[in-house]
């Protein structure tokens, strides 16, 4: 059994700027890298962002530095209403933060995916992913609703889980 590698972005390269691109199946070990490491996400296992690179890649976004996943947006279409893209998962390497890295990741993902309506969950406590998606709602004009999805207790019983909150923005605009 190998130990899964460390986080190989080289410190100099975090001064270039990403390149944003459809993920292959050779960035799933990438992604989950940046999953881990960002210690904020549920952490799925390496096979769930294979699979997503695989078969999602359509509705998936990396950002490149130098061939090394520095951040990524995986989302899907919902399979009964596919102009909304459900986006599932958002990190971004820690040192290139605070860039714009994230609100670009969106965009060019808005943009590829020609979606009308971006849904995502949010719990209470990251402000930092609130004021991602808020600015991509005030960049569109879009109404961005915020609803309960699923309370702390529909979730197994095993780990202290927090309510997810569905944010819903619509419509964007594609025309700027
Ligand atoms: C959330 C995350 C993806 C943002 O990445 P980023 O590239 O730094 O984001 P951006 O630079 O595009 O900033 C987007 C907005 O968030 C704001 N923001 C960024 N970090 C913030 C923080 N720590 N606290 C409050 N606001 C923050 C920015 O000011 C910007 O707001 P604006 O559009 O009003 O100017 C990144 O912090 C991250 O990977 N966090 C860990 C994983 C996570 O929590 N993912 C989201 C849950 S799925």
């Amino acid at each position: 059994m190998t130990s899964p590698r460390q986080n190989t972005l080289p410190e100099a390269t975090t001064q270039s700027e990403p390149v944003l691109r459809q993920p292959a199946v050779g960035d799933g070990a990438g992604m989950w890298r940046v999953a881990r490491d960002s210690v904020r996400l549920d952490l799925n296992p390496p096979y769930a962002y294979l699979l997503w690179a695989r078969d999602f890649a359509d509705t998936s976004v990396v950002a490149d530095v130098d061939g090394e996943v520095a951040g990524f947006v995986t989302g899907f279409r919902r399979p009964n209403s596919p102009q909304t893209l459900m986006v599932w998962q958002v990190a971004v390497d820690e040192r290139l933060r605070g860039r714009g890295v994230a609100s670009r990741l969106l965009e060019h993902l808005v943009e590829r995916t020609d979606a009308t309506t971006l849904e995502t969950t949010i719990t209470d406590d990251n402000p930092a992913s609130r004021s991602l998606f808020a600015g991509l709602a005030r960049r569109h004009g879009a109404e961005h609703t915020v609803d309960p999805l699923f309370e702390a207790d529909q979730f197994p019983d095993e780990d202290p889980w927090k309510p997810e909150f569905l944010h819903r923005i619509a419509p964007l605009n594609h025309a700027h």
